[in-house]
């Protein structure tokens, strides 16, 4: 199965100066261990990376670094994450009829969380892995006061992996494009396509390395593992 890495953000919020994905997680840079992941996966037979251009040399050390078996294609991103997932999707090569997509910044998902997510994409032709929400949600309006408490036992919190069947994806980006549809993720294009997004258990620790307090968490989960 075909994986796409969107990897072309800036790291507006963590505050560093380049891409966050450069930055080091216990000596190594955070885009390597999510691509060692992909690489143990033994599901994943193709890997496409976008990024921003000047990140290309670093990306490129990176990939030869790992020495992965297997093909990596690095792809220039766009301007949000919804243009970089759809340059990867025209990039895939013409055989590939499924394909994963998952954030570069997810460094901490596991091979096993990979393998389960390309296996239950052969049965449905939408899905994401979710964990169930800890905390009470609360819809606020633009004052801040508090407008609705949903029933938590109903809200799931998304993460990537993602997987579709890549013709259906290609027709919701096209139909988000010409309608003007901003979205944080590709189930939310399937979503208002009116496609189905199957529910894969996702995983407590695949946290997004978002902010500086998640790469001090990342960090420690990782020591954890490599002890
Ligand atoms: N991403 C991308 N293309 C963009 C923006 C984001 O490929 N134009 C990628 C990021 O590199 C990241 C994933 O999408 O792996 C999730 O995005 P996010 O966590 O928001 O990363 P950034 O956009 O880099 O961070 P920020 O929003 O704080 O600037
Ligand atoms: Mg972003």
């Amino acid at each position: 199965m075909h994986l796409l890495i969107p990897a072309a953000g800036s790291g507006r919020r963590m505050g560093s100066q380049r891409n966050k994905l450069l930055l080091t997680l216990l000596g190594k840079p955070l885009l390597s261990w999510t691509l060692a992941a992909a690489e143990a996966s033994q599901h994943i037979s193709w890997i496409g990376i976008m990024g921003q251009p000047d990140d290309f040399p670093d990306f490129k050390a990176i990939v030869s670094d790992l020495s992965l078996a297997k093909p990596v294609e690095l792809i220039q991103g766009g301007a949000t994450r919804q243009e970089s997932v759809y340059n990867g999707l025209q990039a895939l090569p013409p055989n590939a009829d499924r394909v994963l997509i998952h954030d570069g910044a997810r460094c901490l998902a596991t091979a096993e969380l990979f393998d389960r997510s390309a296996e239950a994409l052969l049965t449905c032709p939408g899905l994401i892995v979710a964990v169930p929400v800890k905390d009470t949600i609360k819809v606020v309006d633009e004052r801040r006061i508090v407008r609705d408490t949903p029933d938590r036992s109903n809200l799931w919190a998304a993460q990537t992996p993602q997987g579709f069947e890549v013709k259906l994806l290609k027709q919701c980006h096209e139909e988000g494009r010409q309608k003007g549809w901003e979205v944080t993720d590709d189930a939310a294009l399937f979503e208002k396509c009116g496609l189905p997004v199957q529910i894969v258990e996702g995983e407590e620790t695949n946290l997004k390395v978002t902010t500086p307090v998640d790469l001090a968490l990342a960090e420690f989960i990782l020591r954890q593992r490599t002890e």
